[in-house]
């Protein structure tokens, strides 16, 4: 609902990444189009609490203010959105934003998303190009081609999608829907489909395509409306159609 009174936000804090953390509350005059990031620019450019006390100026991660670098995510009433694309009027008041919860906290609502960069290395998630001499051009893709692997290039690492995977926890290791969905876009492109066979190799086993359980949470999260649960789909059958045929091959 469009509110025209003050603007109520309540924000967790942790200094470090083992301090206890602790929710400071900010009030900030509404104006016509605002958002969580810049409400968050005019809290650390004055960062004095509602009851008029000075504090720390807050933490957060940023960059391109327009849903394309990933790295504004966090919990905004608890839900795990770009802070971005977040509109106030659109949201509940009290404003909750917290750091996203399954990745270690930098400092406030800063968290160190290295797992999901980790994981795109496990699978490979790249075109294998050898050397920066001319490759001349590449294979011609067709129309199809390209209305396929498009969505699933608009991939903006966000972590969205594995904060709210029941299987991706410390338990699991599970690698989680984005990893996935970029096997799914580099095996079917026609020169990363060089390395298809190490990638679907790295997502057997612990930690692999077999811990999703299809709860779907990441699909209905995804900011970019990618169609994760066909992605998981489609690698979870390559996956097995390549087990298969190496128990055979043994
Ligand atoms: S379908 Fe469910 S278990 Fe699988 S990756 Fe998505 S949220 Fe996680
Ligand atoms: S798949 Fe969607 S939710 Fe997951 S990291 Fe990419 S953009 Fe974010
Ligand atoms: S600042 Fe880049 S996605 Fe929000």
């Amino acid at each position: 609902m469009p509110t025209h009174g003050p603007v109520l936000f309540k924000i967790k804090r942790q200094a470090s990444p083992n301090d206890k953390p602790r929710w400071e509350e900010f009030e900030l005059p509404w104006h016509a189009g605002m958002n969580v990031i810049s409400s968050m620019m005019e809290i650390a450019r004055n960062p004095v609490t509602r009851d008029g006390k000075p504090t720390t100026p807050i933490t957060y991660d940023s960059n391109c203010l327009e849903e394309v670098c990933g790295s504004c995510a966090m919990l905004i009433n608890g839900k795990a959105r770009m802070a971005c694309s977040a509109l106030v009027d659109n949201l509940e008041q009290p404003i909750r934003l917290q750091p996203l919860s399954k990745f270690p906290i930098i400092r406030d609502l800063a968290v160190d998303r290295a797992v999901l960069f980790e994981n795109l290395k496990r699978v490979k998630a790249w075109v294998p190009v050898d050397g920066t001499y001319d490759l001349g051009s590449g294979p011609r893709v067709s129309m199809h081609e390209q209305e396929e692997a498009y969505p699933l290039s608009r991939c903006i690492s966000c972590c969205c999608c594995m904060e709210v995977c029941p299987q991706f926890n410390e338990h699991t290791g599970f690698v989680g829907a984005a990893t996935i969905s970029q096997v799914r876009l580099f095996n079917t492109h026609s020169t990363g489909a060089a390395l298809q066979r190490e990638r679907l190799a790295a997502l057997m086993g612990d930690g692999g395509i077999q811990e999703c359980g299809y709860a779907q949470n990441c699909v209905e999260t995804c900011p970019k409306d990618i169609p994760l649960t066909r992605s998981i789909s489609e690698v979870g059958s390559a996956v097995m159609k390549q087990s298969i045929g190496d128990l055979f091959r043994r």
